[in-house]
């Protein structure tokens, strides 16, 4: 553990779920963080003499750090590749290459790229998934790691960073350029399923590999294998919950999503059977599945629900954790069945990635009234929350094992306990996208959890909170596991200690009474209706801010300035004349 309490400054650009994570993780160690956006040299230059930190960190950095700061202040570079390895493709190459093992490097900024001295490197063993799963996991893992490590390094005055090998042409690493949209290609016809996977998930959630499906120039995402379903290699064979299975010569695999690709036009990234249109797919099967079946080989599905040991389990993989009317409608039917079953604990785990993220904004943007769809999509989040909430004769447990986001938040709060994993990232608020109101119950969960003024708080400060401190404020009840695996294996064996526990039925009988008591103190409709008077201005109102930030956010339109919630030195300090810098200390 680092003796000194350190001034960091991330210089990033944006504030993604890796600076989010190494922000919680640092400032818990009790370091000072303040963040700039890399806009451009001379706000950086600006950043830098207002803040004066002692260290700089790129967590996520798209060019060079500016010669004017690296040469005066240190700076550190985390790339994610190992010691080596350079350029701006490191991921896509490894899953590219199907290499079986990866990492994270902390090298310091120099005058060439990712050329740096070595502060630390971790490795972590590779995992069949997408580039945006590896980075939100894998990668963010390694990265606390290493970033943890080159502070203890820095701190002790023996150590020296290591310079990178020089080869005998003089060359230092292996520079790996970008890969170009004709090398991501996929040939159905010939490439294997492995391949096709290896592609896709290469390129997922950034660019995307781009292709054809029925006459229309698409990039593809989010791909699962199939071994059941077959046909003509390359041939549309099924729909699935608004997926496409397409066909490989050797097996098929489901892709769930698409950005209609248009010169002129920039299109979002909806899902598969949207883009395509009901035309294009006359005659293509749609093959549900459902979410009780017991699986026989590798496929793809939504929702999932099991009985094991007394307690049901309910998973959604919704893609970015973002929630439709429609998606939200099928999980209650889900909820629905599963109160009918003898399961006595039920536990809700969300995605893998993300537990939820709330209201699907893409989809919202799509619509042509966007308004309406707001509306639709709350409603039905809020009908699910509703069913949770008055789920009286189940213990109710949520399980995050990846990041939850705005109403995705809130969602959680619905269950008796929330659980989450070491890593997991909370913005348990909804001021960002355009000050949104919002709903989800969030007026009765919070404040029934955490108290009046912690829920001002908590809802007024903008920013993402790590497991442990989200305990602190009382969003979770408890955070265990080495990392995901093992959390997620613990929450099994506790969940089923819980089912069997005899004081169950006395729970029970608690929460019934409860329940009972907050609805005569203040009826649950009482609430959704006060938020939805709000959010009814938000989607309709005069102000048009939701919508502008809606729009800015799926169209993830560059931001031109650090949000000073999150640029503490703007909000320190202000420049005065000819550059005069005034550091206030109140
Ligand atoms: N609806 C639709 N898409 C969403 C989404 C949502 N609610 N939340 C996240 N996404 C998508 C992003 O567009 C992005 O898409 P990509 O595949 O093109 O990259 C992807 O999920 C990852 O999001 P990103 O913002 O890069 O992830 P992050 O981990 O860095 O940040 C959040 C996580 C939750 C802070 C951020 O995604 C966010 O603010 N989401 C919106 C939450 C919200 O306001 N919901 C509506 C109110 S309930």
């Amino acid at each position: 553990m680092l003796a000194v309490a350190m001034r960091i400054l991330f210089l990033t650009h944006s504030f993604n779920s890796l600076s989010q994570r190494l922000f919680v993780e640092l400032r818990r160690l009790g370091h000072e963080i303040s963040i700039e956006f890399d806009i451009n040299d001379r706000v950086t230059e600006e950043a830098v003499a207002l803040y004066r930190p002692d260290l700089v960190i790129a967590p996520f950095l798209k060019r060079a750090i500016p010669e004017s700061v690296w040469r005066h202040t240190l700076c550190w570079i985390v790339h994610p590749g190992p010691v080596g390895d350079r350029g701006p493709a490191a991921l896509d190459w490894a899953i590219e290459e199907a290499a079986t093992e990866w990492g994270v490097t902390v090298l310091q900024a120099d005058a060439e790229m990712d050329t740096g001295d070595v502060w630390a490197s971790e490795m972590f063993p590779m995992r069949a998934g997408s580039k945006s799963s590896l980075y939100r996991r894998e990668v963010s893992d390694a990265a606390v790691r290493a970033v943890k490590l080159a502070l203890e390094r820095l701190g002790d005055p023996s150590f020296r960073p290591a310079p990178l090998p020089v080869a005998a042409d003089g060359s230092r690493g292996r520079w790996r350029p970008s890969i170009r949209a004709a090398e991501r290609r996929v040939d159905w016809s010939d490439d294997s399923t492995a391949v096709i996977l290896r592609r896709i998930r290469a390129a997922d959630g950034f660019p995307g590999v781009r292709d054809e499906i029925l006459g229309l120039p698409v990039s593809l995402f989010n791909a699962w294998p199939e071994s059941r379903l077959r046909g003509e290699p390359g041939a549309v064979i099924a729909t699935r919950d608004g997926a496409v299975c397409r066909a490989t010569r050797d097996a098929a695999v489901w892709i769930t999503h698409l950005r209609r690709i248009e010169p002129g036009r920039e299109h979002l990234k909806l899902p598969a059977v949207q883009v395509l249109g009901a035309d294009r797919l006359n005659g293509v099967p749609e093959v549900p599945l459902d979410p009780f079946a017991t699986l026989d080989g590798d496929t793809w599905r939504e929702i999932e629900c099991r009985i094991e040991g007394g307690v049901g389990y309910l998973s959604f993989e919704f893609h970015n954790g973002a929630m439709s009317a429609e998606q939200c409608r099928r999980l209650l039917t889900a909820w629905e069945r599963l109160r009918r079953t003898s399961a006595r604990v039920l536990v809700l785990l969300g995605g893998s990635d993300f537990w939820s993220n709330g209201i699907h904004l893409h989809r919202i943007e799509a619509e042509e009234n966007s308004a309406d769809a707001s509306w639709d999509n709350i409603e039905a989040m809020n009908d699910l929350t509703r069913a949770i909430i008055e789920t009286d004769d189940r213990l109710v447990i949520a399980a995050l094992r990846g990041n939850a986001g705005a109403g995705g938040v809130f969602l959680a709060l619905a269950a008796d306990e929330v659980w989450a994993a070491p890593g997991v990232v909370l913005n348990p608020h909804y001021k960002n996208m355009g000050n949104l109101y919002g709903s989800e119950y969030w007026s009765y969960l919070l404040p029934r959890r955490a108290g009046n003024d912690a829920a001002r708080n908590i809802m007024g400060n903008r920013l993402p909170l790590g497991a442990p401190e989200a305990i602190r404020a009382g969003l979770l009840d408890a955070v265990f596991g080495s990392d995901t695996a093992d959390f997620a294996e613990q929450v099994c064996l506790r969940a089923v200690d819980l089912a069997s526990a005899p004081d169950l039925p006395e729970r029970l009988v608690n929460k019934q009474a409860r329940r009972k008591q907050d609805e005569a103190r203040r009826p649950l409709a009482e609430y959704r209706e006060e938020e939805m008077r709000h959010m009814r201005l938000n989607f309709f109102g005069f102000d048009p801010s939701y919508h502008v930030a809606r729009y800015n956010f799926v169209h993830r339109v560059p931001q031109s300035r650090t949000p000073l919630h999150l640029a503490l030195h703007r909000r320190l300090s202000t420049v005065s004349g000819k550059g005069t810098i005034t550091r206030n200390t109140t």
